[in-house]
């Protein structure tokens, strides 16, 4: 009982994104080694995982996103064995979880906690019935549960629900019950599939500030996947972009993006992204048209120079005819990211000056606007 005795307050909303202290992190706690994994489909076998290998590192909230289909789901069912690879391991604090014994297999279940979309609560228990049913099946005796029970609906904030039924509750009140069911044996790994696919968004942020919250008080190691950039970009340290059963793409957040090196992370970012508004996109020619035309500039900022921000001198230096137009910056992980549509009159960029600076600072040229009519 040692880990819960602090009753959570409501986790504040809007909190900084990066969360469990960074000496709080520590080494491999999940290794994936090579995962081959096939299914036989209608039309022949499925490649659901060719060639992952990647390591997890213990307390990080570690995000595994792709389109539908990529192998996420099966990716994430790998750790507690849900799903077998035909080949490679998974490896728990150095131990291959496919070479355990069906009673191993059991007490690793326990150690691993796993929440999905549709919450999985069974409609004929209470709130505190449901979460207490794991322990019941370890034979935990009712004082006991009744206690931990109590104990994990005060950490997600459901104290006083405890007597009501799953149908009475809203999506984000299910989740935090499924929550607290998957928190019953004090795991140290918490899998999340598509935990908040199925909510609204003030309700995404909240059960997200909650799990945030579980991984900086428990120490947890969290594991969770999504289609979603905006829930990567919102909890995970690191992320993992999976394609076609592939790793394509991994590192920190703020990295992959700012500058993001796979198409299909590009693709999957794009929704997030300040992109060339229509009214711009149309009135764009690639030469400057008549007197008084404009260059229309994007610049681009990964977070990996400007730590701290976009001086306003680099914006200064394009010249007094330098107009903000369009985008925005985004704060992660301590890094500025994001980028700003610029005009400048078009002789600016017939100068020698202004060429080496858009060279040396990821300046893009989109095209040229005419004087307005
Ligand atoms: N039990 C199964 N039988 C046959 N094909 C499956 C099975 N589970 C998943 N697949 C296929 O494997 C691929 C990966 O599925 P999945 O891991 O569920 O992806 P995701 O969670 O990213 O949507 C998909 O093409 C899917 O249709
Ligand atoms: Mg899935």
């Amino acid at each position: 009982m040692k880990h819960y005795e602090l009753p959570v307050a409501e986790p504040l909303a809007g909190a900084a994104p990066a969360s469990a202290p960074e000496a709080a992190r520590g080494r491999e706690h999940i290794v994936f080694d090579n995962l081959q994994k096939r299914y036989q489909g209608p039309q022949g076998p499925v490649a659901a995982l060719s060639d992952v290998s990647f390591a997890i590192a213990r307390g990080e909230i570690f995000g595994i996103i792709g389109r539908s289909g990529a192998g996420k789901s099966t990716l994430l069912r790998t750790i507690n064995m849900l799903e077998r690879p035909d080949s490679g391991r998974v490896l728990i604090d150095g131990a291959d979880v496919g070479q355990l014994d069906e009673d191993g297999l059991v007490a690793l279940r326990r150690r691993i906690g796993m929440i999905f979309q549709h919450f999985n609560l069974l409609s004929a228990k209470t709130v505190a019935e449901n979460v207490a049913l794991p322990l019941r099946v370890a034979g935990v005796k009712p004082a006991a549960a009744r206690v931990r029970v109590d104990a994990l609906l005060d950490l997600v904030g459901l104290r006083d629900k405890a007597d009501a039924y799953p149908a009475k509750l809203s999506g984000g009140q299910k989740q935090r019950v499924g929550i607290a069911r998957a928190l019953v044996h004090e795991p140290q790994i918490l899998l999340c599939d598509e935990a908040t696919s199925a909510l609204d968004p003030e309700t995404t942020q909240s059960i997200l500030a909650l799990l945030r919250d579980i991984n900086r008080k428990l120490g947890l190691t969290v594991v969770l996947i999504t289609h979603d950039m905006a829930v990567i970009r919102e909890i995970c340290h690191q992320v993992l972009v999976l394609d076609g059963g592939r790793k394509v793409e991994q590192g920190e957040v703020w990295r992959v993006f700012g500058d993001p090196g796979a198409e299909a992370t590009r693709a999957l970012l794009r929704p997030l992204q300040h992109d060339l508004p229509a009214d711009l996109a149309a009135r764009l020619s690639p030469e400057p048209q008549g007197p008084g035309a404009s260059g229309v500039l994007r610049l681009r900022y990964t977070g990996a120079g400007r730590a701290q921000g976009v001086p306003l001198a680099a914006l200064a230096a394009l010249g007094p005819g330098a107009t903000l137009l369009h985008g925005g910056l985004d704060r992660l992980g301590g890094h500025a990211q994001g980028s700003l549509l610029v005009s400048v009159p078009a002789g600016i960029l017939r100068q020698e000056a202004a060429r080496a600076a858009l060279a040396a600072d990821q300046i893009e040229v989109l095209g040229y606007v005419a004087a307005d009519a």
